[in-house]
């Protein structure tokens, strides 16, 4: 029976990170998938977390399962990092967390939950959104819709369309936002524009579900997850799937949690055991090792401190990157290029054709995606003027 499936083409983002390695170019740029690369164009191990592997090889005496809802010392840690420590909604014990695989884990466990909390559910996403979304979603069952979200032509965000659109949002619906850095276009809501999706969920009654992988890498810790909080502080149920795959650049360790915010602490205990259920029917228990360093991290003052500093730095240079690139782009091409530096995060569109970021594959070894996002975190001084140059070759 095997022999009926066909062979699928290449995932759209790793894909052609694969095809960027695979190129024997040394002039290469590998600007594809989303994770933070420093000046050598290394993905490196925060300080942090190499603190605290240390510390966690050295006293680490079993390698027994967690339960289903993971580490509690990384969970608590995680709501504060992402509620704030001073949140009403934890002090009133209305939030429970589960530890997930990564922020997928964290995204698909949410969507069985909303699934089974409202089997008719539609799930609005923004239009675009990060690709993966749709399929994590979707497969539970439940419905997608899409609402206005990035203006080409002012690389912006356009929140009148997207205010429209979300009007058709029922109660029962459920509204997937991203926390900060939109991954794919860096546009971000302001906090004002927050303020009115959060009248509109109180009057029209959906609930937010919040993807925040990037925080930490826009403006700072506490200034993205503005908004976020903003919703938490003003509704009674908002769902999060957080990730520290980037901002404690443990990717391969698979390492985040869904945070229910619900109307009570009874509430919050039942979805945490209807989650619970979920994480056993997908994939039982979630790994450890990144959960027990993030844990460490999230909860020692010294490990947290060194590690803030690293992550400050980090997004320092993501934005002197932003400012660096516009700069050489401007230069080599003569257009307008500053809305690089207005978006945060590791993402902006180039607004290229699929056609010219093939080109810039084909003819230059410049890797992006076909919808000519880019990865800022993947420029450095040694490949600026290249990337710049190839990029206005093309236009
Ligand atoms: C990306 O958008 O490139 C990252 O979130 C990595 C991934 O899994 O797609």
């Amino acid at each position: 029976m095997l022999e009926n499936l066909e062979l699928l083409p290449p995932d759209s983002i790793l894909g052609l990170s694969a095809a960027c390695r695979a190129d024997p170019n040394p002039d290469k740029v590998d600007l594809t998938i989303g994770i933070y690369m420093d000046e050598r164009g290394v993905c490196p191990v925060f300080e942090a977390v190499q603190q605290a592997q240390r510390a966690l090889v050295e006293q680490e005496i079993s390698k027994a399962y967690l339960a289903p809802a993971g580490d509690e010392l990384f969970n608590r840690g995680l709501q504060q990092l992402v509620l704030g420590s001073d949140s009403a909604a934890l002090a009133a014990g209305r939030v429970s967390s589960i530890q997930t695989p990564g922020g997928c884990g964290a995204l698909r466990i949410a969507a069985e939950v909303i699934h089974a909390a409202a089997p008719d559910a539609r799930v609005w996403v923004s239009d675009p959104t990060w690709p993966v979304h749709i399929p994590l979603i979707s497969s539970v069952g439940m419905p997608l819709e899409k609402y206005r979200y990035y203006d080409p032509a002012s690389h912006g965000v356009n929140f009148d369309g997207m205010v429209e659109d979300l009007k058709n949002a029922r109660a029962g619906d459920v509204v997937l936002l991203h926390g900060c850095c939109h991954n794919p276009c860096g546009a971000d809501l302001s906090l004002q524009q927050w303020g009115v999706i959060a009248d509109m969920a109180e009057q029209q009654g959906f609930m937010p579900f919040i993807d925040i992988a990037y925080q930490g890498l826009g403006d700072g810790l506490v200034e993205d997850a503005a908004g976020l909080r903003l919703l938490v502080s003003r509704l009674p149920e908002v769902i999060v799937a957080a990730s520290c795959s980037k901002n404690l650049g443990l990717y391969r360790e698979r390492t985040g949690a869904t945070i229910f915010v619900c109307r009570d602490e009874a509430n919050a205990q039942a979805i945490l055991s209807q989650a619970a259920v979920a994480a056993r029917r997908v994939y039982s228990m979630p790994p450890a090792h990144g959960a027990l360093l993030a844990g460490r991290i999230l909860t020692d003052e010294t490990l947290g401190e060194v590690w803030r500093t690293e992550l400050a730095a980090m997004c320092q240079r993501i934005n002197q990157l932003r400012s660096d690139l516009r700069g050489a782009l401007e230069k080599h091409s003569g257009l307008d290029f500053s809305f690089i530096e207005k978006e945060k995060g590791m993402f902006s569109f180039l607004g290229l054709s699929a056609e010219q970021a093939l080109r810039l594959r084909d003819e230059r070894s410049v890797y992006m995606l076909d919808s000519s996002r880019i990865n800022v975190a993947g420029v450095n001084a040694s490949n600026l003027e290249y990337l710049a140059e190839s990029v206005a070759s093309v236009l």
